[in-house]
Parts: C-alpha cells; sequence; structure tokens
C-alpha cells in the first residue's frame, strides 16, 4: 500500500530506518491498588532507538500506568506534580464529586501532591485519566501525561468475555505526534507519525481467540474512522461509559478526541496469520480534524488511509473464549419524561483545528463565571447544537449521558450506550440526557470541546450542582474549608486552613456581587443578608492559597 510509505516521520533522518521496523506493542503496567501514586515529571523517552524525545509521564517516561478499579470500592490517586509548571489530574469519565474531579479549579504547584479520593460509581468499562490545568491540558496531554482506568463490577465479571490484561485485553490508544529533527515533539493540532501507547509502528502479539481492544482516542485533535484491512468485522461491547446491551457488529468505528470503544475481535483459527488495524481517514468529511482540509493545518496523514496496529495472531491460550456473548448487560438509559429541564448549547465560531475563537452559547471559558446550576439529583436535557465550521467532540464532566437523538434520528446502535463525549459535526446537533448526582461544592464541573487545543483555547464552560433545599456542609470530605451554616439569610462562618485576606461571592453567572475583606485569620463570618435568595460560590484568598466553595443565600 502507497500510503504507507508516507508514515516515516520524514524529519527524523537518522532514525529511518528503525523506523521502519515494526515494534512490539507497549503494554503500560497495571496496578490493582487501594491508592494509586502517580508522579508527574519531565523525562526523556526513546521512540526510536538512539533518538531522545523530551516527555512528561505519570509514574513512566511516557504516558502512566493501567489503574485498575473495582465499583462500589473507594479509589484513592495521589498525585505528585514534579514537573515546574501547575498541574492537576481529571479522571475522564468517572463520576466523581467536584471537589475530585481535577478540572481546572484544582492546581496541583509544582513539588505539591493532591490526593484524589472517590466511590468508583461507574459500571465497568474503560476510562481514562489527563492532566487539565488551564490552558496546559493539551500541552502536557501532548508530552505525555494520560493511561487507562480499567472499571470492573461484578455484572461484567460474570460474562464470558477477555479481560486478562495483556493477554487477550489490552489497551490501545491512539495518538499522533510530530517529531523534530533533534528528536523532541512538536506541539500542534496534528501529528504525522502515529503511536500507539506511545509505540511507533507497532505490533501485537493477539492468541488465536476472541480478544478485547480498549480502543481510546488520546490524540489531540485527530479523528479515527477505525476498522481492519481485510474488511472483516468486530463486535462493539462498551462505549466510554460501560457495557451495552448486545455487542454491535461494525465494521468501522469512528473515535473522536475522548471517546473510548471496546472491541471484541475474532481470531480463532488464524494463528500465524496477521492483520491491520487502519484508520480511514480518507472518509472523513472535509468538517472534521483529520480531514485533508486546505484551509486547515497540513499534515501527511491528512485525507489517507494509514496503519494503527499491527495484530500478529499467536497459538491460543489455555482457556480461550472462543465465542462473543449474544447479550451483555441491561442499559438504562433515563427517561425523556423524567427530565425536568432542557438546556441548549451552542457551538459557533470559525477556526482551524488548531486555534479559533470557537464559543458555547456565545461565551469563551472564563475561570470566575459559573455557566449552569444544575439541581443535585436532576435529569436533564443538553441539546447540542454545532452552527461552528467544524465537528467538536463535546464532553461533560460529572458521569455519563445518553444520547437520545442526533439531527432528530435515533443514533447507531454502539451511541446508546453510556457516554460522555459526543462528536458533533459542523451544522449537527444532538441531545443528551444526563442525570446530576454529585454535588459540586465550590469545585465546579466542566463540558468543553474535547479537541484539546480548542478547550485550551477557551471552547469550554462550567457548571454547578448545588441542592438548593437542603443544602449542608458536607461534614464528610476534607474538613477545610467550611462554612455554617448554608443555606443562611445572614451570616455565615468559614473556616480555612490558610489566612483569609480577601473575599468574593460571585452569582452563578460569574458576576462578583459582593466583595468584602477576610478576617486576615482561618476563621471569620460573611453577611450574605443582601444578597437575592439562591446558589452563590463563595470564593476565599490568602496570600498563596485560594479556596471555592457553593453556598446557599436562602429565602428566609
Ligand atoms: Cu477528558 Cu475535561 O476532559
Ligand atoms: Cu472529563
Ligand atoms: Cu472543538
Amino acid at each position: 500500500m502507497r500510503t504507507r510509505d508516507l508514515l516515516l516521520p520524514l524529519l527524523l533522518a537518522p532514525a529511518l530506518a528503525s523506523a521502519q521496523a515494526q515494534n512490539p506493542l507497549a503494554i503500560p503496567p497495571a496496578l490493582d491498588l487501594d491508592t494509586f501514586e502517580l508522579v508527574v515529571d519531565e523525562h526523556i523517552h526513546q521512540f526510536y532507538p538512539g533518538v531522545n524525545t523530551a516527555t512528561y509521564g505519570a509514574s513512566a517516561e511516557y504516558l502512566g500506568p493501567t489503574l485498575i478499579m473495582h465499583r462500589g470500592d473507594t479509589a484513592r490517586v495521589r498525585v505528585q506534580n514534579e514537573l515546574a509548571q501547575i498541574t492537576n489530574m481529571h479522571w475522564h469519565g468517572l463520576q466523581v464529586p467536584g471537589e475530585f474531579d481535577g478540572g481546572p479549579p484544582r492546581e496541583i504547584a509544582p513539588g505539591d501532591s493532591w490526593t484524589a479520593t472517590y466511590h468508583v460509581k461507574n459500571p465497568a468499562g474503560t476510562y481514562w485519566y489527563h492532566p487539565h490545568p488551564h490552558e496546559l491540558t493539551a500541552e502536557q496531554a501532548n508530552k505525555g501525561i494520560a493511561g487507562f482506568i480499567i472499571v470492573q463490577d461484578s455484572a461484567e465479571g460474570a460474562l464470558p468475555l477477555p479481560r486478562t490484561y495483556g493477554v487477550d485485553d489490552f489497551p490501545v490508544v491512539v495518538q499522533d505526534r510530530r517529531f523534530l529533527p533533534n528528536g523532541n515533539f512538536v506541539f500542534g493540532p496534528y501529528g504525522d507519525s502515529v503511536l500507539v501507547n506511545g509505540t511507533p509502528r507497532p505490533y501485537l502479539e493477539c492468541p488465536a481467540q476472541v480478544v478485547r481492544l480498549r480502543l481510546l482516542n488520546g490524540s489531540n485533535a485527530r479523528i479515527y474512522p477505525l476498522g481492519f484491512e481485510d474488511g472483516r468485522s468486530f463486535s462493539v461491547i462498551a462505549s466510554d461509559g460501560g457495557l451495552l446491551n448486545a455487542p454491535v457488529n461494525m465494521d468501522r468505528i469512528w473515535l473522536s478526541n475522548g471517546e473510548r470503544a471496546e472491541i471484541l475481535v475474532d481470531l480463532t483459527g488464524m494463528e500465524g496469520d496477521s492483520l491491520m488495524l487502519m484508520s480511514y481517514g480518507s472518509e472523513l468529511p472535509q468538517t472534521m480534524p483529520g480531514a485533508n482540509n486546505i484551509l486547515w493545518e497540513g499534515s501527511i496523514l491528512n485525507g489517507i488511509d494509514f496503519p494503527v496496529l499491527r495484530i500478529r495472531v499467536t497459538p491460543p491460550t489455555a482457556a480461550p473464549i472462543t465465542s462473543i456473548p449474544a447479550t451483555l448487560v441491561p442499559v438504562l438509559p433515563y427517561d425523556e419524561a423524567s427530565a425536568t429541564r432542557t438546556r441548549t448549547k451552542v457551538l459557533a465560531g470559525t477556526g482551524m483545528v488548531g486555534m479559533g475563537m470557537f464559543t458555547i452559547n456565545g461565551l469563551m471559558f472564563d475561570l470566575n463565571v459559573i455557566n449552569d446550576t444544575v439541581l443535585l439529583g436532576s435529569t436533564e436535557i443538553w441539546e447540542i447544537e454545532n452552527s461552528s465550521n467544524m465537528a467538536h467532540p463535546f464532553h461533560i464532566h460529572g458521569g455519563s449521558f445518553y444520547i437520545l437523538t442526533r439531527d432528530g434520528m435515533p443514533p447507531p446502535a454502539w451511541e446508546l450506550g453510556a457516554k460522555d463525549v459526543v462528536l458533533v459535526d459542523a451544522g449537527a446537533s444532538a441531545r443528551v440526557i444526563m442525570r446530576f448526582d454529585d454535588l459540586t461544592e465550590g469545585w465546579p464541573f466542566m463540558y468543553h470541546c474535547h479537541n484539546l487545543l480548542h478547550e485550551d483555547n477557551m471552547m469550554m464552560a462550567q457548571y454547578i450542582v448545588v441542592d438548593g433545599a437542603t443544602y449542608a456542609p458536607s461534614g464528610t470530605a476534607a474538613p477545610q474549608p467550611s462554612v455554617f451554616p448554608s443555606p443562611t439569610s445572614s451570616t455565615l462562618t468559614y473556616t480555612t486552613d490558610f489566612a483569609v485576606q480577601d473575599i468574593s461571592v460571585l452569582d452563578v453567572h460569574g458576576r462578583t456581587v459582593l466583595r468584602v475583606r477576610g478576617s486576615g485569620g482561618t476563621q471569620g463570618q460573611v453577611d450574605l443578608s443582601t444578597l437575592t435568595p439562591g446558589p452563590y460560590v463563595l470564593s476565599l484568598h490568602g496570600a498563596n492559597a485560594s479556596a471555592r466553595m457553593t453556598v446557599v443565600r436562602d429565602e428566609r
């Protein structure tokens, strides 16, 4: 195939010979622990023998370990920042309280650490972690900070599915990177080398039986229409947020940034054979990053079909899975009638893949603006309309949603499971339904375009989840900072672990409605009596620390 010759990283002249060689696919170690430790640091990694590339990694030179979590358990992840800049860590797809979501408000300063503790509520599935610091997400992810989270549960465990990690169950994160002649990455929307789990030109030895691939698009912006070179079909068993009702037979699956799909491939009887997982970029319309759109940034991979991963089939294992179950787990989307509110999110603007002035409902991201307030326990329909010039993968923090319709029609079968990213093409729309079961308590959830460059270019907004009726500060999680009482009609008392110099109170639109001096100590009072009843964000500032939490001014 001609296109394959184009794949050599042209700038890497000294490594050309070795770039031609195929490399065994790296499989990140899987950790099954009560407390995980991720040390985010700078590294040098050789993607090509003898060529040094400056990278970031999470307890690894590039990418990070796979974290195995169990539904119903409490997971603890300690993140240590050894970078020279701020970072943080987000558990993409996991339904955790705002406090532990690791979005932009949660910064980990260089040298500091942060421990996220949360109940694992999501069903068995493939999730992932990546940093999410304000305006630095794309760069830090591009340099290599990301990893898989595999959630296990008893429903999945009862099914006859391949689940021996690295034997018949494999993580497969697809990324494109561009290398400079000196070996370092060029940061940008597109790369011209495909890396799978950080391996260029990878091959994977798979036993001649049913194997499971956990596919993740971990690229900055490129969209991959994935399929096999021989046109064979495969069974999609899970989308972003866990298993489907039943396997869906497909010969192509499009994955946009942040999206996951678990697929089963039947290699029975194929011992000694090989097959190629391809990206059929020639099928992308001009509105999708990865197409050869002359108005946008260029890349030799744009608009062409290229190999992603070669599978070499080895002898079967001792106890192989040889058939694909007819049904999986019941998927129970929320009833449309239970939705109490519909919000419309219009994606607008024009720009290129790596930049642009893209807005959500006319606004660009502002850390000090709360764009939406959602009631705890409520179910809402979010209608995403794309009036911009390109497709955007729309992602919502705080859990999973279900796609009700695309352009008024039911979505394809594989999109009927739980999702947290929905790719919405230019001129298209999608209606999703989501339930909000976790409080944000001053740590808002984001929703944004998961093209990482758009996200950092402020194509993002944030929402809070409040229990307006019975809101009370939680005494269960981190004791500091806290407020009491809330709701209040007059004065509340705050307690922090730093000296508060300055206090502002923001309304749900992010406008500062009150600004007062702090006590200068770790405890003080704020009078809310002048405010109209409703939820607010209390923002406490000290010399080198700050804290935010939701407070409610009630009616009396
Ligand atoms: Cu994968 Cu807001 O993130
Ligand atoms: Cu996320
Ligand atoms: Cu976008």
